[in-house]
């Protein structure tokens, strides 16, 4: 079995902290979101992975290599175009033409999976790939059952798990079902047929009404976990959640000195030193190599490698970046994101989803909610 991932996203939700690393890179309990779906695709059968890359192209491809999980991987770049200073730069394809750019490596052989490359999920993809086979369809899309669908493309679904219509982010009274798009599809070959050549183009837009509207297109409800790690708030909770849900005690946190408190669930990467009198948790990931001054409290945070977290800082509901620096006496909280590299200096408070662009420096408290550039 073959799966493309859509890997070529600006993720614009996510800066700043997308501003220096591709989404699919980004750290959930730390690894990397694509090795997550990497392994999981692995289990399910699959040996040939295409990555369909634009944004943090070669990030990617020097990140991943050829071989992963015993899976080959091959990479399908979308259309250059050329740029004013003489180098190629991409033309994002969306989420449709990437798909029919990497006919090729995909052939027209067997059925495959696409998958969005920002969703974490346990979906059984062999499952989905055996439904698909059998309702005759060109596509078959994973449907999640969310509380809220206002936010989503909500299905309705006739006899046979038939798909007959979407409905973009209804209100509530409206949406016909509680049934989302999961963003991970089994697709025939046939679906190059409706996919324009070097086109933008959006598979959710233009390609599945047409599908719907001759009977091709169906679903597959599925209850296991799905997050789109898309925003900043879903990236801290599928941070949480994982965390939650390695449901054990981490015994390597035991190598700190009775004078630092973990409050867990906390899972802390290598190398990192935490000062006395520093509490730490609930319910937070410390990368590789961070640096924790004293009586430094964190809680329900992401903290990337390399920060350095000074002495008597407060730090809540927050993702601080890859070697950012927070001085001493610092209050960062309510959804706060700090990009790789920033500086903010000592006393400082940042509070209400206040963003740092990486490498800059802070010099005086924010308190509404801004980007600092
Ligand atoms: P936002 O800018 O925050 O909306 O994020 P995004 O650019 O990643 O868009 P979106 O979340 O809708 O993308 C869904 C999936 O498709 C992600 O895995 C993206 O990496 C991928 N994707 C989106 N646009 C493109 C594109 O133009 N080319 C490629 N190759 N992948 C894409």
């Amino acid at each position: 079995m073959k799966a493309l991932i859509l890997a070529g996203g600006f993720g614009t939700r996510l800066r700043p902290l997308s501003c220096t690393r591709p989404k699919i890179l980004f750290p959930i309990t730390n690894k990397p979101l694509l090795d997550l779906t990497l392994k999981k695709l692995s289990i399910n059968g699959v040996k040939e992975v295409i990555l369909a890359v634009n944004y943090g192209a070669e990030t990617l491809m020097s990140y991943c290599g050829n071989v992963r999980y015993g899976m080959k991987i091959f990479y399908s770049k979308d259309t250059a175009q050329p740029h004013s200073l003489g180098f190629s730069s991409y033309r994002p394809l969306g989420t449709g033409g990437p798909i029919k750019k990497a006919e090729k490596l995909l052939g027209r052989d067997e059925d495959f999976l696409v998958l969005n490359g920002d969703i974490l999920t346990n979906l059984d993809y062999s499952a989905l790939m055996q439904k698909h086979r059998e309702s005759g369809g060109i596509a078959t899309i994973a449907l999640s059952r969310v509380e809220d669908p206002s936010r989503y493309g909500v299905v309705e679904l006739k006899e046979n798990m038939r798909i007959i219509r979407f409905v973009e982010k209804p209100s509530r009274d409206e949406a016909p079902s509680s049934l989302i798009n999961a963003g991970i599809y089994a697709l025939s070959p046939e679906i190059f047929d409706y996919i324009p050549e070097t086109k933008p183009c959006s598979i959710e837009r233009e390609v599945f009404p047409k599908l719907a509207a001759k009977n091709l297109l169906f679903g597959y409800p599925f209850q296991d976990l799905w997050i789109d790690v898309g925003k900043k708030e879903d990236y801290l909770k599928a941070n949480v959640f994982f965390l939650k849900s390695l449901k054990k005690q981490f015994p390597e946190n035991r190598r700190f000195n009775a004078d630092v408190r973990i409050i867990e669930p906390v899972l802390i990467g290598e190398n990192t030193s935490i000062g006395k009198d520093s509490a730490i948790g609930p319910s937070v990931v410390l990368g590789e190599n961070v640096q924790i001054g004293i009586k430094v409290s964190i809680q329900n945070s992401v903290v990337f490698p390399g920060a350095v977290i000074s002495d008597f800082a407060f730090i809540k509901g927050a993702v601080i970046g890859e070697n950012a620096f927070i001085g001493k006496h610092v209050k960062i909280d309510e959804n706060c994101v700090i990009g790789d590299g920033a500086v903010i200096k000592d006393h400082l408070t940042l509070t209400n989803h206040v963003t740092v662009c990486p490498f800059k420096t802070v010099s005086e408290s924010v308190f509404e909610a801004r980007c600092l550039m």
